[in-house]
């Protein structure tokens, strides 16, 4: 099939989001809560574009691109005054929300003038609930943080508040947060993540620190990878590989 973005006519196939077929043709639409690894849930609403289609007798609608699906002749426009409008309205919430973030007050640069029509919250959280964060924590298997409480108290936080008994310091959370709200401390022996502590695995080859004890133990129960696979580093499983080969081409 094919569809029509700002005016460019591009193929697409059934199945696909507005954003996948943006993404795979490098037309750029902002992001907060999608990851590829991860399905879209909708929740920041800063990837809204406006479509139309010449049967709809020019009617339009704001869609968020993650989730709308692609149909045939479909007509997107990634950057309309609608779109900056609602994106800039969003983004005005979100800076409301966590002042200090700069990814969101440079989005919102990008996407025009920053105007700050709500009243801020200055409380030094970063979080937009955006829930990457637990998405991707779910996928490792571990659903060790999830939200709490409702409206405006609504967090993101382990059981009870207390330390996560399922946490184990993958780091994954912090990896994927958009605004770098998750604190994770790491030093050459130990990291510590939503006020656990764990220790690093250090590698056979190097010595560097490759990954907490607890990952490497769940991984090797769960994944069907050798054990040293989870005990040697990136920059040794390189190497112990280029040997190979150089003895195998010897
Ligand atoms: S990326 Fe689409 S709503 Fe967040």
């Amino acid at each position: 099939m094919y569809i029509y973005i700002d005016g460019k006519k591009i193929s697409a196939k059934d199945g696909e989001s507005i954003l996948e077929v943006a993404n795979r043709n490098e037309i750029y639409i902002p992001t907060l809560c999608h990851h590829e690894a991860l399905d879209d849930v909708g929740a920041c609403r800063v990837c809204m574009v406006e479509i139309t289609h010449k049967d709809w007798g020019g009617w339009r609608n704001l869609v968020t691109a993650c989730l709308y699906p692609v149909e045939e002749g479909l007509v997107i426009s990634t950057s309309s005054e609608a779109v900056r409008r609602s994106r800039g309205t969003t983004l005005d919430l979100l800076m409301a929300r966590c002042p200090t973030s700069d990814v969101i007050r440079w989005m919102a640069e990008e996407n025009g003038e920053i105007s700050v029509r709500y009243e801020q919250i200055d409380d030094g959280s970063k979080c937009i609930m955006c829930s990457l964060c637990v998405r991707a924590c779910e996928r490792m298997g571990c659903n060790a943080i999830g939200t709490v409480g409702r409206g405006h108290d609504k967090k993101i936080a382990p059981p009870f508040f207390e330390n996560p008994e399922n946490c184990i310091g993958c780091g994954a959370c912090a990896a994927i947060c958009p605004t770098g709200h998750i604190e994770v401390n790491d030093t050459r022996t130990t990291r510590e993540i939503w006020d656990k502590k764990f220790n690093f695995v250090a590698c056979e080859g190097c010595g560097e620190p490759v990954l907490t004890e607890e990952y490497r133990d769940y991984a090797i129960a769960n994944r069907d990878l050798p054990a040293d696979y989870y005990t040697t580093c990136s920059a040794c499983k390189k190497k112990k590989l280029a040997s190979h080969f150089d003895k195998v081409g010897s």
